[in-house]
């Protein structure tokens, strides 16, 4: 599906869907530069793409460092002089407290890595992008909670909600550039993410299933494949969307 040679980048890289997808890119023929906060997980991650015959390179970054995300971008094009396709995957769920009792540390933390953070890495992206022939495409990973409103997480339900409204922004500026810009949804996706939250308690993980007509959670694999359909030549004039991947969760 993807050129042999082309390079994807995806932040968040070392577990959950941010390996999966790093993965994908890999077996779909790319390229790949990982980046996580988690060094040690995001070196194993690397090797497993290296494994897969492609090449890797791990970048050490936490997206809420405007300085680390600049390295991160400029150690990946001095390794492979472009970027064809990338996955702003990197965020955290923080604390569950409805909104008059989420305090601002916990609300700044999470808008710092889920909004400002990945702003800070699609910029990079687009400069990048905007350069070199053939444009890119760029995936940004929201939620459902960018889309409707989930109790005990607003700061997290404002993060994704603003991923959204970014992904659109983006998309119409560079449309002409042949830059694609898209956002994900995903409904519950099992990861580690996921497992915090329920603490692998089965009442609780029904629950989480119950939400979706599909009566059953996602898998890394369901997201990471829609990310590299995104990328990819057969999604050639989608830009600009939010794809809900969620067993139906907001067509309800
Ligand atoms: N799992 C779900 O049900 C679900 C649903 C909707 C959206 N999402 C979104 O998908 C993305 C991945 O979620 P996941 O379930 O795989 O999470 P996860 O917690 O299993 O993995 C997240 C990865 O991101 C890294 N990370 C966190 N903060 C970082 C930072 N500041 N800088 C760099 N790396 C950082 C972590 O080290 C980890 O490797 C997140 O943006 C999440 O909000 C997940």
């Amino acid at each position: 599906m993807h050129a042999n040679d082309q390079v994807a980048l995806v932040t968040g890289a070392a577990t959950g869907i941010g390996l999966a997808t790093a993965l994908a890119f890999a077996r779909a023929g790319c390229h790949v530069v990982l980046a996580d906060r988690d060094a040690d997980r995001g070196e194993d991650a690397a090797e497993q793409v290296r494994r897969l015959g492609r090449r890797a390179l791990f970048v050490a970054t936490d997206v809420a460092d405007p300085g680390q995300v600049e390295e991160l971008h400029r150690q990946a094009f001095a390794a492979f002089g472009r970027i064809d396709a990338a996955c702003n995957n990197a965020g955290i769920e923080g604390e569950m407290a409805p909104t008059a009792d989420c305090t601002l540390e916990n609300f700044d933390r999470i808008i710092g890595i889920n909004l400002r953070g990945l702003f800070l890495c699609l910029r990079e992206q687009l400069r990048i992008m905007e350069k070199q022939p053939g444009g890119g495409a760029i995936v940004n990973m929201a939620s459902v909670a960018g889309l409707v409103g989930f109790a005990g997480l607003p700061a997290y339900c404002a993060s994704k909600g603003g991923v959204v409204q970014l992904t659109r922004a983006a998309a119409i500026e560079y449309a002409e550039r042949n830059i694609r810009v898209n956002a994900i949804c995903p409904g519950a996706i099992r990861t580690e993410m996921i497992d915090r939250i329920t603490r692998r308690d089965p009442v609780s993980e029904q629950q989480f299933a119950a939400l979706h007509p599909m009566n059953r959670m996602g898998t890394v694999a369901e997201v990471a494949d829609a990310v590299v359909w995104l990328c990819s030549p057969q999604a050639g004039f989608v830009t600009g969307q939010a794809l809900a991947v969620d067993g139906g969760l907001v067509a309800r």
